[in-house]
């Protein structure tokens, strides 16, 4: 598969080196073009396929699914300067807004809205340093990796590229609750950096009550 990436930082780095590793084709784009290079070829070092850069509009035309990760600030105007190559496509949201999280502003219908694209959230309950495993399994259990999106094709999709990373895909219902992905991320990030276990406020499945 061709994968564009929105970016050329941590995010963008850590899961196009591992679906690079995986056989893919991938192209980083970013606002320096310097910076995007010298990304592009950290990755191609790390031994996948040549991993490419270009321009956020190249980056969105060269990908059969496209991942945007970027600052949450600045999320919109890239999705526009991408331009009309991202509608119809899949494009996988793995954005957060924090510490500043707004139910009023979710970033993935947004995301949905500006570029009439088939918008996926994933990934962003997941450190960076998580997506550098290989593969993340904690505790003999591999990572679970929920998914929002409407678009049956554009899921499947997403699931494949969670399992290239050794990871398990759970269906998360419709883009209208990727704002509860979101929200999560704010709130078990939260615990996290106060210095909580956010793992352990979730009961085992065998006391769900379920
Ligand atoms: N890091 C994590 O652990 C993690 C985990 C889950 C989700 N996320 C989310 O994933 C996204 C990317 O995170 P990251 O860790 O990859 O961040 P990062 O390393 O800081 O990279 C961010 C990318 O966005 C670009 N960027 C930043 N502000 C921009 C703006 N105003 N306009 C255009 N481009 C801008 C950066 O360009 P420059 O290099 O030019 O600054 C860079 O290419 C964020 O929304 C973050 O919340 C991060």
């Amino acid at each position: 598969m061709r994968i564009g990436i929105l970016g050329a930082g941590n995010m963008a780095d850590a899961l196009g080196t591992q679906w690079s590793r995986a056989g893919h084709e991938v192209m980083v784009s970013g606002r320096d073009e310097a910076r995007s290079a010298a990304t592009a070829a950290r990755m191609t070092a790390a031994g996948g396929s040549p991993v490419v850069h270009g321009t956020w509009p190249e980056a969105a035309a060269f990908g059969e699914v496209v991942m945007a990760a970027v600052a949450a600030d600045g999320l919109e105007e890239v999705l526009k300067a991408a331009g009309p190559a991202l509608r119809g496509k899949p494009l996988v949201d793995v954005t957060n807004r924090l510490p500043d999280f707004d139910f009023t502003r979710p970033l993935a219908r947004m995301a949905a809205d500006v570029t009439g694209a088939h918008v996926v959230k994933a990934f962003n309950l997941g450190h960076v340093d998580v997506w550098r495993m290989t593969p993340p399994v904690f505790d003999g259990r591999p990572l679970a990796v929920p998914l929002c999106g409407d678009d049956p094709d554009a899921l499947s999709r997403v699931r494949s590229l969670v399992t290239d990373l050794g990871c398990t895909p759970v269906d998360g219902g419709g883009l209208d609750r990727a704002v509860l992905l979101e929200a999560t991320a704010a709130f078990v990030i939260g615990l996290w950096f106060a210095g909580v276990d956010a793992q352990a406020i979730l009961t085992p499945m065998e006391a769900a009550g379920v």
